[in-house]
């Protein structure tokens, strides 16, 4: 896969990124894991698994790769993968996310999961954290799930210290979810900090059911902010079409790399196919049909259990 640049960042991209949500922790609400995963879900068992599919992903030439502070152990492995493989940091570009803390002492069954809290002294505590694990490798720092209700995008003293993480070197970027997706992406396009906006990609959920969050990702894209495709197999629903759900993604001009969520490296190379099967206009024009009403998907997408 040739490499671009995330936007107009410094960073570079592949067209496919690897995300570790589904395999840093032993519970995610991605569909069909019990066949894919087993029931070994032992920190040392899904280690071993993330390197394994790390590997693949790197060997197919991924040069993303997406965390979070929330992913369980998803940092740690990643960081220890990096330097099992002798990885020099400028041979990887590597994000992470701040905004949510894991509390799911690694249960499946974990009544909550992770707690949402993006203040001030979360971004301290989790940045300290992320640079604990990931070092040097740390290129792009996103605030987790931005939303209008949580204030993030309003609190100045938090838009502050994002602004000077920016100016210590690290991209800053945000994740977007939810209905009101390109609402919160026109509001972070509008931010400034002493004339500066701190943000320079957006990460959003895109899929042939969701394509709502489309236009203002353009015009994210057009800003000159890297644009990261998550969900593209809206969590396993559009998983026996891979190719074509990561591809139709790829169609999108805005976007700069799609994450695949793969959990087993047989998942990861049939995600990875999707970077050399262009689709047709008129394909990609008959594939939108399936879209759902946003409120519809977001509804259903709330109601998948953790497993
Ligand atoms: N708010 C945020 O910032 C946020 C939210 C969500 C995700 N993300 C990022 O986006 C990444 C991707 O998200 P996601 O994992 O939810 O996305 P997804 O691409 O919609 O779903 C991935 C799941 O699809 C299934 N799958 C993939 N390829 C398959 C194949 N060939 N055959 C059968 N099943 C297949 C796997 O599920 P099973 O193995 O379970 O069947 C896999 O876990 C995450 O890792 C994370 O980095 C960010």
């Amino acid at each position: 896969m040739a490499l671009r640049p995330l936007g107009a960042t410094a960073l570079e991209v592949a067209p496919i990124g690897f995300g570790l949500a589904a395999i840093g922790r032993p519970g995610y609400i991605t569909l069909g894991r019990e066949h894919d995963l087993g029931s070994d879900r032992s920190v040392g068992a899904l280690e071993g698994r993330s390197h394994e599919v790390l590997d693949a992903a790197y060997d197919a030439g991924i040069r993303y790769f997406d965390a979070a502070r929330s992913y369980g152990f998803a940092e740690r492995f990643l960081a220890s993968w990096l330097r099992r493989r002798e990885l020099t940091p400028d041979a990887v570009t590597v994000g992470s996310k701040w905004g949510y803390t894991y509390v799911g002492a690694w249960q499946v069954d974990a009544r909550v999961n992770e707690v949402k809290d993006h203040s001030l002294a979360a971004l301290r505590r989790q940045i300290a954290e992320s640079r604990a694990w990931l070092g040097e490798y740390l290129d792009l720092y996103q605030i987790h799930s931005a939303t209008l209700e949580s204030g993030v995008l309003d609190d100045h003293a938090v838009l502050s210290e994002l602004r000077a993480l920016r100016d210590s070197g690290l991209t800053i970027g945000l994740s977007v979810s939810g209905p009101r997706q390109a609402e919160v992406i026109r509001r972070a396009l509008a931010v400034r900090v002493d004339g500066v906006n701190p943000f320079q990609s957006v990460q959003a959920t895109w899929n042939l059911l969701e394509p709502s969050a489309g236009p203002s990702l353009a015009e994210a894209h057009d800003a000159g902010w890297g644009v990261i495709v998550k969900e593209a197999l809206a969590n396993g629903r559009l998983a026996s079409m891979d190719q074509i759900a990561i591809a139709a993604a790829l169609a999108n001009p805005w976007a700069d790399v799609v994450l695949s969520g793969a959990v087993t490296v047989d998942q990861l190379r049939s995600n990875v196919m999707a970077a050399t099967m262009p689709l047709a206009p008129d394909h990609v024009a008959e594939l939108a049909r399936i879209a759902e009403p946003a409120e519809q998907y977001w509804k259903e997408r709330s109601q998948l259990a953790w497993s």
